[in-house]
Protein backbone atom coordinates (compact mmCIF):
# COMPACT_ATOMS: atom_id res chain seq x y z
CA UNK A 1 0.00 0.00 0.00
CA UNK A 2 1.40 3.93 -0.95
CA UNK A 3 0.38 6.27 1.05
CA UNK A 4 1.03 10.29 0.51
CA UNK A 5 1.25 11.47 4.12
CA UNK A 6 1.07 15.39 3.67
CA UNK A 7 2.00 17.66 6.86
CA UNK A 8 3.51 20.98 7.54
CA UNK A 9 6.52 19.56 9.52
CA UNK A 10 8.51 15.71 10.02
CA UNK A 11 11.47 15.70 12.47
CA UNK A 12 13.97 15.72 12.46
CA UNK A 13 13.49 17.78 9.03
CA UNK A 14 11.35 20.37 10.75
CA UNK A 15 10.22 20.53 14.30
CA UNK A 16 7.46 22.92 16.72
CA UNK A 17 6.00 20.06 18.31
CA UNK A 18 4.31 16.73 18.66
CA UNK A 19 3.00 16.86 15.32
CA UNK A 20 6.56 16.82 13.78
CA UNK A 21 7.60 13.85 15.88
CA UNK A 22 4.50 11.97 15.34
CA UNK A 23 4.81 12.70 11.08
CA UNK A 24 8.57 11.67 11.35
CA UNK A 25 7.55 8.29 13.40
CA UNK A 26 4.95 6.83 10.84
CA UNK A 27 6.72 6.03 7.80
CA UNK A 28 9.26 4.02 9.69
CA UNK A 29 6.27 2.03 12.08
CA UNK A 30 3.91 1.59 8.97
CA UNK A 31 7.00 0.32 6.59
CA UNK A 32 6.66 -3.04 8.86
CA UNK A 33 3.33 -3.28 7.55
CA UNK A 34 3.34 -3.47 3.92
CA UNK A 35 3.06 0.63 4.53
CA UNK A 36 5.21 2.50 2.18
CA UNK A 37 4.50 5.96 3.55
CA UNK A 38 5.69 8.77 1.23
CA UNK A 39 5.78 12.10 3.12
CA UNK A 40 5.12 15.87 1.29
CA UNK A 41 6.36 18.98 3.40
CA UNK A 42 6.84 22.38 2.58
CA UNK A 43 10.97 23.13 1.65
CA UNK A 44 11.42 25.74 4.49
CA UNK A 45 15.01 26.89 4.26
CA UNK A 46 17.83 24.69 4.52
CA UNK A 47 15.67 21.39 4.00
CA UNK A 48 16.53 20.53 0.41
CA UNK A 49 20.19 20.30 1.48
CA UNK A 50 19.62 17.56 3.87
CA UNK A 51 17.74 15.01 1.72
CA UNK A 52 19.71 12.59 -0.67
CA UNK A 53 18.96 12.08 -4.25
CA UNK A 54 16.90 14.92 -4.65
CA UNK A 55 15.07 15.43 -8.51
CA UNK A 56 12.38 17.77 -9.96
CA UNK A 57 9.80 15.57 -10.48
CA UNK A 58 7.01 18.43 -11.30
CA UNK A 59 6.48 22.43 -12.08
CA UNK A 60 3.44 23.06 -10.66
CA UNK A 61 1.21 26.54 -10.65
CA UNK A 62 -0.46 27.31 -6.86
CA UNK A 63 -2.77 29.85 -6.06
CA UNK A 64 -0.71 32.32 -8.52
CA UNK A 65 3.21 31.11 -7.18
CA UNK A 66 5.33 28.77 -9.10
CA UNK A 67 6.48 25.66 -7.15
CA UNK A 68 8.71 22.60 -7.73
CA UNK A 69 8.16 19.43 -6.38
CA UNK A 70 11.15 17.97 -5.38
CA UNK A 71 11.57 13.93 -4.96
CA UNK A 72 14.50 12.89 -2.56
CA UNK A 73 14.89 10.48 0.86
CA UNK A 74 15.86 11.22 4.55
CA UNK A 75 17.57 8.32 5.89
CA UNK A 76 15.74 6.14 3.18
CA UNK A 77 12.15 7.71 3.92
CA UNK A 78 10.83 9.33 0.71
CA UNK A 79 10.50 12.59 0.96
CA UNK A 80 8.31 15.17 -1.58
CA UNK A 81 9.36 18.93 -1.25
CA UNK A 82 7.23 21.49 -1.91
CA UNK A 83 9.53 23.97 -3.04
CA UNK A 84 8.08 27.32 -3.36
CA UNK A 85 10.48 30.36 -2.79
CA UNK A 86 8.40 33.22 -2.24
CA UNK A 87 5.38 31.00 0.65
CA UNK A 88 8.12 28.88 2.23
CA UNK A 89 11.79 30.14 2.02
CA UNK A 90 11.74 33.30 4.63
CA UNK A 91 12.59 33.90 8.01
CA UNK A 92 10.80 32.33 11.32
CA UNK A 93 9.41 29.54 11.86
CA UNK A 94 6.56 27.66 9.82
CA UNK A 95 4.14 29.45 11.12
CA UNK A 96 5.63 32.28 12.70
CA UNK A 97 7.63 34.89 11.86
CA UNK A 98 10.68 36.47 13.33
CA UNK A 99 7.77 38.61 15.59
CA UNK A 100 6.22 36.03 16.88
CA UNK A 101 3.09 36.88 14.60
CA UNK A 102 1.51 34.80 12.47
CA UNK A 103 3.14 35.01 8.67
CA UNK A 104 0.19 36.88 7.46
CA UNK A 105 -0.03 34.61 3.72
CA UNK A 106 -0.24 31.26 5.98
CA UNK A 107 -4.07 31.18 4.23
CA UNK A 108 -2.06 30.90 1.27
CA UNK A 109 0.77 29.11 1.97
CA UNK A 110 -0.82 25.62 3.54
CA UNK A 111 -3.82 26.41 0.77
CA UNK A 112 -0.34 25.86 -1.75
CA UNK A 113 0.48 23.20 0.43
CA UNK A 114 -2.86 21.54 0.37
CA UNK A 115 -3.52 21.65 -3.15
CA UNK A 116 0.03 20.43 -4.23
CA UNK A 117 -1.03 17.37 -2.03
CA UNK A 118 -4.63 16.86 -4.10
CA UNK A 119 -2.58 17.54 -7.35
CA UNK A 120 -0.02 14.27 -6.69
CA UNK A 121 -3.26 12.45 -5.59
CA UNK A 122 -4.50 13.53 -8.63
CA UNK A 123 -1.13 11.99 -10.54
CA UNK A 124 -0.77 15.55 -12.13
CA UNK A 125 2.45 15.71 -9.23
CA UNK A 126 4.74 13.50 -11.40
CA UNK A 127 4.81 9.68 -12.16
CA UNK A 128 3.83 8.53 -8.73
CA UNK A 129 0.55 8.31 -7.26
CA UNK A 130 -1.02 7.09 -4.15
CA UNK A 131 -3.52 4.40 -2.94
CA UNK A 132 -4.49 6.56 0.06
CA UNK A 133 -3.67 10.12 1.31
CA UNK A 134 -3.24 11.14 5.39
CA UNK A 135 -3.89 14.62 6.16
CA UNK A 136 -2.25 16.14 9.66
CA UNK A 137 -3.80 18.88 11.05
CA UNK A 138 -5.24 22.04 9.33
CA UNK A 139 -2.59 22.66 7.57
CA UNK A 140 -3.18 20.15 4.91
CA UNK A 141 -7.18 20.18 5.43
CA UNK A 142 -7.48 21.65 2.19
CA UNK A 143 -6.76 19.15 0.61
CA UNK A 144 -9.71 17.23 0.96
CA UNK A 145 -11.52 19.91 -0.41
CA UNK A 146 -9.08 20.19 -3.86
CA UNK A 147 -9.29 16.44 -4.30
CA UNK A 148 -12.94 16.59 -4.30
CA UNK A 149 -12.77 19.65 -6.52
CA UNK A 150 -10.53 17.92 -8.91
CA UNK A 151 -12.38 14.51 -8.79
CA UNK A 152 -9.96 12.41 -7.24
CA UNK A 153 -11.30 8.93 -5.94
CA UNK A 154 -8.81 8.22 -3.65
CA UNK A 155 -9.89 7.26 -0.07
CA UNK A 156 -8.67 10.00 2.76
CA UNK A 157 -7.55 9.84 6.45
CA UNK A 158 -7.66 12.98 8.53
CA UNK A 159 -5.43 13.14 12.00
CA UNK A 160 -6.60 15.69 14.13
CA UNK A 161 -3.30 16.77 16.08
CA UNK A 162 -5.21 19.21 18.08
CA UNK A 163 -8.72 20.69 17.57
CA UNK A 164 -7.37 24.35 18.97
CA UNK A 165 -5.54 25.18 15.34
CA UNK A 166 -8.59 25.22 13.33
CA UNK A 167 -7.09 26.96 9.78
CA UNK A 168 -9.54 29.69 10.39
CA UNK A 169 -9.38 32.54 7.72
CA UNK A 170 -11.92 35.18 6.41
CA UNK A 171 -14.27 34.47 3.63
CA UNK A 172 -13.12 37.26 1.68
CA UNK A 173 -9.71 35.07 0.69
CA UNK A 174 -12.47 31.72 -0.13
CA UNK A 175 -12.25 32.91 -3.75
CA UNK A 176 -8.76 33.05 -4.24
CA UNK A 177 -8.59 29.29 -3.27
CA UNK A 178 -9.96 28.12 -6.57
CA UNK A 179 -12.56 26.25 -5.02
CA UNK A 180 -15.94 25.97 -7.02
CA UNK A 181 -18.73 27.96 -4.83
CA UNK A 182 -20.77 25.85 -3.73
CA UNK A 183 -18.25 24.98 -1.20
CA UNK A 184 -18.66 27.91 0.73
CA UNK A 185 -21.78 26.01 2.84
CA UNK A 186 -21.99 24.83 6.09
CA UNK A 187 -21.63 21.77 4.83
CA UNK A 188 -18.30 21.99 3.53
CA UNK A 189 -15.93 25.20 4.61
CA UNK A 190 -18.00 27.90 5.90
CA UNK A 191 -17.20 27.93 9.33
CA UNK A 192 -19.30 30.72 11.87
CA UNK A 193 -18.64 33.23 8.54
CA UNK A 194 -15.42 32.24 8.11
CA UNK A 195 -13.90 29.65 6.15
CA UNK A 196 -11.99 26.41 8.41
CA UNK A 197 -9.14 24.23 7.02
CA UNK A 198 -9.85 21.80 9.28
CA UNK A 199 -13.19 21.42 8.87
CA UNK A 200 -12.58 20.25 4.71
CA UNK A 201 -10.53 17.59 6.57
CA UNK A 202 -13.75 16.77 8.58
CA UNK A 203 -16.35 16.53 6.52
CA UNK A 204 -14.29 15.04 3.67
CA UNK A 205 -12.45 12.10 5.11
CA UNK A 206 -13.51 8.58 5.18
CA UNK A 207 -12.04 8.29 8.68
CA UNK A 208 -10.79 10.85 11.16
CA UNK A 209 -8.51 10.07 13.80
CA UNK A 210 -7.37 12.14 16.63
CA UNK A 211 -4.46 11.19 19.02
CA UNK A 212 -5.74 9.67 22.12
CA UNK A 213 -9.37 7.88 22.44
CA UNK A 214 -9.75 10.19 25.51
CA UNK A 215 -9.69 13.42 23.39
CA UNK A 216 -11.53 11.42 20.88
CA UNK A 217 -14.60 11.66 23.33
CA UNK A 218 -13.97 15.12 24.89
CA UNK A 219 -13.58 16.66 21.39
CA UNK A 220 -17.43 15.73 21.12
CA UNK A 221 -18.44 17.98 24.09
CA UNK A 222 -19.57 21.62 24.23
CA UNK A 223 -16.71 21.96 26.72
CA UNK A 224 -13.45 20.53 24.82
CA UNK A 225 -15.48 20.66 21.04
CA UNK A 226 -13.63 24.34 20.49
CA UNK A 227 -16.93 24.90 17.95
CA UNK A 228 -16.65 21.99 15.94
CA UNK A 229 -17.98 19.37 18.40
CA UNK A 230 -21.37 19.30 16.23
CA UNK A 231 -19.50 18.74 13.15
CA UNK A 232 -17.14 15.80 14.58
CA UNK A 233 -20.63 14.94 16.40
CA UNK A 234 -22.26 14.12 12.87
CA UNK A 235 -19.64 12.06 11.68
CA UNK A 236 -19.07 10.38 14.79
CA UNK A 237 -18.57 7.06 13.39
CA UNK A 238 -15.59 7.88 11.14
CA UNK A 239 -13.73 9.09 14.36
CA UNK A 240 -11.24 6.99 16.18
CA UNK A 241 -8.66 7.96 18.66
CA UNK A 242 -5.20 6.67 18.35
CA UNK A 243 -2.63 7.15 21.31
CA UNK A 244 0.72 8.35 19.76
CA UNK A 245 3.65 6.16 20.04
CA UNK A 246 6.97 7.48 20.71
CA UNK A 247 10.27 6.81 18.55
CA UNK A 248 12.03 4.49 21.24
CA UNK A 249 15.38 5.09 19.35
CA UNK A 250 15.49 8.47 19.54
CA UNK A 251 14.41 8.65 22.88
CA UNK A 252 16.20 5.86 24.33
CA UNK A 253 18.34 6.69 27.66
CA UNK A 254 20.69 3.71 26.83
CA UNK A 255 21.83 4.74 23.67
CA UNK A 256 20.94 8.70 23.54
CA UNK A 257 24.24 10.85 22.26
CA UNK A 258 22.52 14.01 23.54
CA UNK A 259 22.89 13.61 27.20
CA UNK A 260 26.44 13.18 29.05
CA UNK A 261 25.94 9.69 31.01
CA UNK A 262 23.70 7.06 29.59
CA UNK A 263 22.00 4.68 31.39
CA UNK A 264 18.96 1.90 31.92
CA UNK A 265 16.87 0.68 34.57
CA UNK A 266 19.60 -1.08 36.40
CA UNK A 267 22.21 2.13 36.46
CA UNK A 268 19.77 4.88 37.59
CA UNK A 269 22.32 6.44 39.59
CA UNK A 270 24.12 7.49 36.44
CA UNK A 271 21.36 9.98 36.10
CA UNK A 272 22.81 11.94 38.89
CA UNK A 273 25.42 12.77 36.29
CA UNK A 274 22.64 14.24 34.15
CA UNK A 275 21.40 15.93 37.28
CA UNK A 276 24.76 17.54 37.64
CA UNK A 277 24.65 18.43 34.18
CA UNK A 278 21.70 20.34 34.72
CA UNK A 279 22.52 22.33 37.64
CA UNK A 280 25.20 23.73 35.65
CA UNK A 281 23.85 24.40 32.49
CA UNK A 282 20.51 26.16 34.10
CA UNK A 283 22.39 28.30 36.77
CA UNK A 284 20.72 26.26 39.71
CA UNK A 285 22.56 25.77 43.21
CA UNK A 286 23.67 22.34 44.02
CA UNK A 287 22.15 21.21 46.95
CA UNK A 288 21.45 17.63 45.91
CA UNK A 289 17.53 18.29 46.12
CA UNK A 290 14.60 17.31 43.39
CA UNK A 291 14.70 18.93 39.97
CA UNK A 292 11.19 19.78 38.36
CA UNK A 293 11.12 20.53 34.84
CA UNK A 294 8.52 21.81 31.92
CA UNK A 295 9.36 21.32 28.64
CA UNK A 296 6.73 22.25 26.71
CA UNK A 297 5.48 25.20 24.48
CA UNK A 298 4.64 28.16 26.61
CA UNK A 299 0.88 28.63 25.88
CA UNK A 300 -2.24 28.72 27.34
CA UNK A 301 -3.32 24.91 26.59
CA UNK A 302 0.13 24.35 28.91
CA UNK A 303 -1.46 25.50 31.71
CA UNK A 304 1.88 27.82 32.02
CA UNK A 305 -0.26 30.21 34.42
CA UNK A 306 -1.54 27.57 36.67
CA UNK A 307 2.19 26.17 37.15
CA UNK A 308 3.21 30.04 37.71
CA UNK A 309 1.08 29.98 40.96
CA UNK A 310 2.64 26.67 42.76
CA UNK A 311 6.10 28.21 42.07
CA UNK A 312 6.49 29.79 45.83
CA UNK A 313 5.11 26.70 46.88
CA UNK A 314 7.87 24.60 45.29
CA UNK A 315 10.37 26.27 45.94
CA UNK A 316 9.30 25.98 49.95
CA UNK A 317 9.10 22.74 49.36
CA UNK A 318 13.05 22.86 48.79
CA UNK A 319 12.66 21.82 45.52
CA UNK A 320 14.27 23.29 42.19
CA UNK A 321 12.39 24.29 38.84
CA UNK A 322 13.00 24.87 35.15
CA UNK A 323 11.05 25.80 32.31
CA UNK A 324 12.02 25.30 29.13
CA UNK A 325 10.23 26.52 26.04
CA UNK A 326 8.69 29.15 23.68
CA UNK A 327 5.55 31.01 24.03
CA UNK A 328 3.39 33.50 24.98
CA UNK A 329 5.31 36.31 26.99
CA UNK A 330 2.32 37.14 28.89
CA UNK A 331 2.96 33.74 30.58
CA UNK A 332 6.52 33.65 30.31
CA UNK A 333 7.17 37.18 31.98
CA UNK A 334 5.59 36.27 35.47
CA UNK A 335 7.88 33.48 35.35
CA UNK A 336 11.24 35.17 34.61
CA UNK A 337 10.01 37.78 37.28
CA UNK A 338 9.74 34.53 39.82
CA UNK A 339 13.14 33.24 38.65
CA UNK A 340 14.68 36.58 39.38
CA UNK A 341 13.40 36.35 42.65
CA UNK A 342 14.29 32.92 43.55
CA UNK A 343 18.13 33.06 41.86
CA UNK A 344 19.11 29.41 41.62
CA UNK A 345 16.22 27.34 42.67
CA UNK A 346 13.59 28.77 39.39
CA UNK A 347 15.30 28.97 36.59
CA UNK A 348 13.32 30.04 32.95
CA UNK A 349 14.72 29.27 29.60
CA UNK A 350 13.49 30.21 26.50
CA UNK A 351 14.52 28.87 23.08
CA UNK A 352 14.15 25.56 21.06
CA UNK A 353 16.58 23.13 21.85
CA UNK A 354 16.52 19.24 21.25
CA UNK A 355 19.63 18.87 23.41
CA UNK A 356 18.51 20.60 26.15
CA UNK A 357 14.84 18.71 26.20
CA UNK A 358 16.95 15.24 26.29
CA UNK A 359 18.89 16.72 29.00
CA UNK A 360 16.09 17.34 31.08
CA UNK A 361 14.37 14.09 31.18
CA UNK A 362 17.66 12.21 31.12
CA UNK A 363 18.47 14.41 34.47
CA UNK A 364 14.98 15.70 36.42
CA UNK A 365 13.59 13.69 38.94
CA UNK A 366 10.03 15.34 38.23
CA UNK A 367 8.87 16.62 34.73
CA UNK A 368 5.15 18.51 34.81
CA UNK A 369 2.86 19.08 32.50
CA UNK A 370 -0.16 20.95 33.57
CA UNK A 371 -2.16 20.73 30.70
CA UNK A 372 -5.72 22.45 30.24
CA UNK A 373 -6.16 20.05 27.27
CA UNK A 374 -3.86 17.50 25.82
CA UNK A 375 -4.78 15.75 22.58
CA UNK A 376 -1.96 13.37 23.62
CA UNK A 377 1.20 14.85 25.07
CA UNK A 378 4.25 12.87 24.12
CA UNK A 379 6.58 14.80 26.78
CA UNK A 380 5.25 12.45 29.53
CA UNK A 381 6.21 9.40 27.52
CA UNK A 382 9.19 11.24 26.92
CA UNK A 383 9.78 11.57 30.59
CA UNK A 384 8.49 7.84 31.51
CA UNK A 385 10.87 6.43 29.59
CA UNK A 386 13.90 8.36 31.07
CA UNK A 387 12.55 7.53 34.58
CA UNK A 388 11.40 10.93 35.44
CA UNK A 389 8.51 10.69 37.30
CA UNK A 390 5.66 12.77 35.69
CA UNK A 391 3.12 15.31 37.26
CA UNK A 392 0.07 15.80 34.64
CA UNK A 393 -3.26 16.84 34.63
CA UNK A 394 -6.40 14.56 34.16
CA UNK A 395 -7.08 14.93 30.97
CA UNK A 396 -6.90 13.79 26.54
CA UNK A 397 -3.80 11.74 26.02
CA UNK A 398 -2.18 12.63 29.98
CA UNK A 399 -5.09 10.87 31.84
CA UNK A 400 -5.12 7.31 29.40
CA UNK A 401 -0.95 6.99 29.50
CA UNK A 402 -0.06 8.39 32.83
CA UNK A 403 -1.40 6.19 36.11
CA UNK A 404 -1.75 7.80 39.42
CA UNK A 405 0.35 6.64 42.17
CA UNK A 406 -2.14 5.62 44.27
CA UNK A 407 -1.96 2.53 46.81
CA UNK A 408 -4.12 0.37 44.45
CA UNK A 409 -1.95 1.07 41.43
CA UNK A 410 1.52 0.97 43.43
CA UNK A 411 0.42 -2.36 45.43
CA UNK A 412 -0.63 -3.36 41.82
CA UNK A 413 2.74 -2.07 40.18
CA UNK A 414 1.48 -0.26 37.77
CA UNK A 415 1.87 3.38 38.69
CA UNK A 416 3.87 5.55 36.42
CA UNK A 417 3.12 9.56 37.91
CA UNK A 418 0.89 11.95 39.55
CA UNK A 419 -2.52 13.19 38.15
CA UNK A 420 -4.32 16.34 39.18
CA UNK A 421 -7.77 17.81 38.04
CA UNK A 422 -7.13 20.26 34.87
CA UNK A 423 -7.02 24.19 35.69
CA UNK A 424 -6.76 24.04 39.45
CA UNK A 425 -3.82 25.35 40.67
CA UNK A 426 -4.79 24.07 44.54
CA UNK A 427 -4.75 20.42 43.08
CA UNK A 428 -1.43 21.05 41.31
CA UNK A 429 0.44 22.01 44.08
CA UNK A 430 -1.19 18.84 46.49
CA UNK A 431 -0.26 16.61 43.30
CA UNK A 432 3.33 18.35 43.89
CA UNK A 433 3.24 18.08 47.33
CA UNK A 434 2.23 13.92 46.89
CA UNK A 435 5.24 13.59 44.43
CA UNK A 436 8.10 15.62 46.78
CA UNK A 437 6.85 13.28 49.59
CA UNK A 438 6.86 10.71 47.53
CA UNK A 439 10.68 11.26 46.10
CA UNK A 440 11.52 11.21 50.17
CA UNK A 441 11.31 7.77 50.29
CA UNK A 442 14.00 6.30 48.07
CA UNK A 443 12.32 2.80 48.11
CA UNK A 444 9.28 3.89 47.18
CA UNK A 445 10.76 6.44 44.38
CA UNK A 446 12.59 3.62 42.56
CA UNK A 447 9.89 1.21 42.30
CA UNK A 448 7.76 4.02 40.50
CA UNK A 449 11.01 4.77 38.35
CA UNK A 450 10.93 1.30 37.60
CA UNK A 451 7.33 0.91 36.18
CA UNK A 452 7.97 4.34 34.29
CA UNK A 453 10.61 2.75 32.62
CA UNK A 454 9.16 -0.63 31.75
CA UNK A 455 5.58 1.21 30.39
CA UNK A 456 5.43 0.52 26.47
CA UNK A 457 4.66 3.35 24.36
CA UNK A 458 6.29 1.99 21.29
CA UNK A 459 4.38 2.66 18.51
CA UNK A 460 3.40 -1.06 17.68
CA UNK A 461 0.12 -0.95 18.59
CA UNK A 462 -0.98 2.21 17.53
CA UNK A 463 0.74 1.55 13.82
CA UNK A 464 -1.30 -1.74 13.74
CA UNK A 465 -4.40 0.87 14.59
CA UNK A 466 -3.73 3.05 11.79
CA UNK A 467 -2.91 0.64 9.32
CA UNK A 468 -6.65 -1.32 10.12
CA UNK A 469 -7.63 1.99 9.03
CA UNK A 470 -6.14 2.43 5.97
CA UNK A 471 -7.16 -1.33 4.91
CA UNK A 472 -10.66 -0.11 5.78
CA UNK A 473 -10.81 2.93 4.22
CA UNK A 474 -9.48 0.98 1.34
CA UNK A 475 -11.63 -1.57 1.05
CA UNK A 476 -14.59 0.32 1.30
CA UNK A 477 -13.68 3.40 -1.30
CA UNK A 478 -13.92 7.22 -1.12
CA UNK A 479 -17.42 8.49 0.03
P1 LIG B 1 2.62 19.75 21.58
O1 LIG B 1 2.71 19.05 20.28
O2 LIG B 1 1.24 20.16 21.94
O3 LIG B 1 3.58 20.88 21.70
P2 LIG B 1 3.65 17.24 22.70
O4 LIG B 1 3.90 16.87 24.11
O5 LIG B 1 2.86 16.32 21.87
O6 LIG B 1 3.01 18.69 22.74
O7 LIG B 1 5.02 17.40 21.92
C1 LIG B 1 5.94 18.38 22.22
C2 LIG B 1 7.23 18.02 21.52
O8 LIG B 1 7.97 19.20 21.35
C3 LIG B 1 8.09 17.08 22.31
O9 LIG B 1 8.91 16.35 21.41
C4 LIG B 1 8.94 18.05 23.14
O10 LIG B 1 10.15 17.49 23.56
C5 LIG B 1 9.16 19.13 22.12
N1 LIG B 1 9.45 20.44 22.67
C6 LIG B 1 8.60 21.32 23.24
N2 LIG B 1 9.24 22.45 23.58
C7 LIG B 1 10.54 22.27 23.23
C8 LIG B 1 11.71 23.08 23.30
N3 LIG B 1 11.66 24.30 23.81
N4 LIG B 1 12.87 22.57 22.83
C9 LIG B 1 12.91 21.33 22.30
N5 LIG B 1 11.85 20.53 22.20
C10 LIG B 1 10.67 20.99 22.64
C1 LIG C 1 -0.52 18.26 19.19
C2 LIG C 1 -1.04 18.08 20.60
C3 LIG C 1 -0.29 17.05 21.41
C4 LIG C 1 0.01 15.81 20.59
C5 LIG C 1 0.72 16.21 19.31
C6 LIG C 1 1.08 15.03 18.42
O1 LIG C 1 0.43 19.23 19.08
O2 LIG C 1 -1.09 19.31 21.31
O3 LIG C 1 -1.03 16.70 22.56
O4 LIG C 1 0.80 14.91 21.32
O5 LIG C 1 -0.09 17.07 18.57
O6 LIG C 1 -0.05 14.29 18.03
Amino acid sequence: MEVLSAASEFFPLSKTGGLGDVVGALPKVLAPLGISTTTLIPAYPGLVEKLSAVSKIAELELLGEKADLLAGSFEDIPILLLDCASLFARPGGPYLNEQGVDHPDNWKRFGALSLAAAYIAAGKGGPWRPDLVHLHDWQTGLAAAYMAALGVKIPIVTTIHNLAFQGQFSADIFTRLGLPASYFSTEYLEYYGDISYLKSGIVLSDAITTVSPTYAREILTDDMGMGLQGVLSERRERLQGIVNGIDTDVWDPAKDPLIPARYDRRSLKRRDINKSEIVERFGLVDDGGPIMSVISRLTWQKGIDILTAVVPGIVDRGAKLVVFGQGDPSLINPLIDLASKYQGRVAVFAGFSEAHAHLLHAGSDIVVQPSRFEPCGLTQLYALRYGAIPIVSRTGGLAETIIDANEAAMAAGVATGFQFNPGSAEDLYHAVDRALRSYEQPDFWRKLQSHAMKADFSWKRSARQYAKIYSRVLRSGPS
